[in-house]
């Protein structure tokens, strides 16, 4: 099956390659906007692709000819989407559609990446049925993406996923990194005890569209990790597994953050779907956290090694 990967060189573009390629079924085009790929393995075709550009995106994907698109490429700053609307609805809204466009051209099926932010947080967990209300702009740009992929024609899937850790090479740093760097710092960190969620191993996020892929699955899909708890909850799990002092972990109001965009506060995720229909078994945060440890040894020597 030949799999385009756009975000290639992104946190979960990288499992997502990483899977693909182990699994050997796949002939793989990873694409990113950087002029060269994270992965040295020359087995693996890269091409540089801005998703904002029509002409580089159906250029791309007519030589290529696809049979899936995975688009994993966002603009994933929520508070800089705030402030930078014009860029974010570019790379994911406007760039969707560049996509959706392309796939359509070549017969390919869509699976893109989404979010809980399409939900305003007033009463999560929250099933694929409920409905999207976003309280801020990357939420907004994330949904008019479903939008522009369900009313495409392209069969499609949806993976709306929410808070992941994880450690690839020189990937923007997640909520978990920030925490560790504050704690090998010795510095306290501030974290919300009223933002509710699923803290999420990136790769398990990987695992479920390898299933959507082997299953032909369409559809939305909520995938998340097995438990709902706060932000600082999470903090103090990663304190405790990576044994620094949980007195450094300070449990604060998202009131008082003052973080840019608004946070839903009581969102994340009911899997039963995923977990019924894919046969999805996420990883508890025990387990992730031993990954998550492995992950951040492995990168910490290649850099070494560079
Ligand atoms: N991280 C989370 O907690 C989380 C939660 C829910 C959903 N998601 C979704 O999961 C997907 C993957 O996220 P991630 O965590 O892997 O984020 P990430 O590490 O920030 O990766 C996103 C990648 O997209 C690339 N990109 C941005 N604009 C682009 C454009 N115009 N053309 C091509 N590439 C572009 C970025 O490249 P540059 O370096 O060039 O900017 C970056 O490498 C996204 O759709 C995100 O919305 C993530």
């Amino acid at each position: 099956m030949r799999v385009l990967i756009t975000g290639a060189n992104g946190l979960l573009g990288q499992k997502l390659v990483e899977l693909l390629f182990r699994c050997g079924n796949f002939e793989l085009l990873l694409t990113a906007r950087q002029e060269q790929s994270v992965f040295e393995e020359p087995m693996l075709k890269y091409r540089t692709m801005d998703i904002i550009s029509k002409r580089e995106v159906r250029g791309v994907i007519d030589e290529f000819e696809p049979e899936v698109i995975i688009n994993a490429a966002a603009m994933t700053n929520v508070d800089l989407c705030e402030t930078e609307r014009a860029q974010a609805w570019q790379s994911n809204a406007a760039g969707v559609e560049n996509l959706v466009y392309a796939s359509k051209l070549v017969g390919a099926k869509f699976i893109q990446l989404s979010t809980d932010y399409v939900f305003d947080g007033k009463n999560g967990p929250y099933d694929e049925y409920e409905r999207p209300n976003p309280i801020n702009y990357y939420g907004k740009t994330k949904l008019a993406a479903e939008n522009i992929v369900r009313s495409s024609g392209v069969p499609f899937a949806v993976v709306r996923t929410l808070f992941l850790y994880g450690a690839g090479v020189r990937s923007r740093a997640n909520v978990a990194l920030r925490i560790l760097e504050s704690l090998v710092a010795g510095q306290p960190y501030k974290v919300a005890d009223d933002q509710f969620s699923n803290p999420t191993l990136v790769d398990d996020v990987a695992f479920g569209i390898l299933k959507i892929l082997e299953m032909n699955s369409t559809g939305i899909f909520h995938i998340g990790g097995p438990k709902w708890m706060s932000k600082a909850e999470f903090a103090l799990r990663i304190a405790k597994a990576f044994d620094f002092d949980k007195k450094l972990i300070l449990p604060t109001k998202t009131a008082t953050l003052k973080q840019v965009a608004a946070r839903p506060l009581r969102s994340g995720f009911i899997t039963l779907k995923a977990e019924t229909s894919l046969g999805l078994k996420t990883t508890s945060i025990e387990q992730g956290m031993l990954v998550l440890k492995s992950q951040i040894q492995h990168f910490k020597e290649e850099v070494e090694n560079e």
